[in-house]
């Protein structure tokens, strides 16, 4: 009996075990990184922030539920939080909230290169990861993990080569600091009304009637990133699992 006590309290403990997550500015700048959970889809969150400033160099490590579901973070650039702090706070990314994202609307201004998760905790399920670049690019990121699992990753400054209907916007020196996604850049009457080719929306909105042919500028993110999602339905290329078995530790790091 006192041995069964035992295995129960160590099952107990594994069952409530955690990610260890860490994120690294490799950036030879500030930026802002900003966390957001869909409480629509799971109600753990990590045990951190869901905004905070990062000096260049600098990372962070926070506990993450196994369990936790629709998760992302992002970063914001050339932030200002002294007035009306708020989703125009920084140039892109900025969220609900100011420096601290609102859990329930706190998510980011596009563009914003997404990084992008829904942990397990149920060994027959696995972690599912991926960047994404459906809401525009606004800085280069690396997804790596302790457990061997793929990497993704988008490592190139998308900014300067942008095709101009899509870049920016620009900071202060005329420098873009995003590139627009076609379904966000080439918004149009069609896009609003929720049927749009370039946003998978409306008659779009399955595989096969959004081709990825179909979607503007769609080479231009996917031959420089190819293993970060330019477009809705880029599952193939670009969504990574791990086993959840593994306990993956996932680092994310800006401008890798
Ligand atoms: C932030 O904005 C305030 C108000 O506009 C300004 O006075 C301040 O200089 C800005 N700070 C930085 C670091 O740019």
């Amino acid at each position: 009996m006192k041995l069964f006590s035992v295995a129960t309290v160590l099952a107990s403990i594994a069952a409530t075990t955690a990610r260890t997550f860490t994120v690294f500015n490799a950036c030879p700048f500030t930026i802002w990184p900003a966390m957001f959970t869909d409480l629509n889809v799971g109600s753990a969150v990590p045990n951190f922030a869901n905004g905070w400033q990062a000096a260049s160099f600098t990372s962070v490590s926070f506990s993450v539920p196994d369990n936790w579901r629709a998760g992302r973070i992002w970063a914001r650039r050339d932030c200002n939080f002294s007035q009306n702090p708020g989703p125009n706070s920084c140039l892109d990314g900025g969220c609900n909230g100011g420096l601290v994202c609102d859990s329930r609307t706190g998510t980011g201004v596009p563009p914003a290169t997404l990084a992008e998760w829904t942990l397990s905790a149920d060994p027959n399920i696995p972690d599912n990861y991926d960047l994404s670049l459906v809401d525009g690019y606004n800085l280069p990121a690396r997804i790596s993990n302790n457990k061997g699992c793929p990497v993704a990753q988008c490592n190139v400054d998308l900014g300067p080569n942008c095709p101009a209907p899509l870049k920016g916007p620009f900071d202060s020196t005329g420098f873009p600091v995003g590139c627009k996604s076609a379904c966000v850049g080439l918004a149009s009457f069609f896009s609003w009304t929720g049927d749009s080719a370039n946003c998978c929306s409306g008659s779009h909105n399955t595989p096969q009637t959004c081709p990825s042919s179909g979607v503007q500028f769609y080479s231009y993110f996917k031959s420089n990133c190819p293993t970060a999602y330019a477009y809705a339905f880029d599952d193939a290329t670009a969504l990574f699992t791990c086993p959840s078995s593994a306990k993956a530790d996932y680092t994310l790091t800006f401008c890798p």
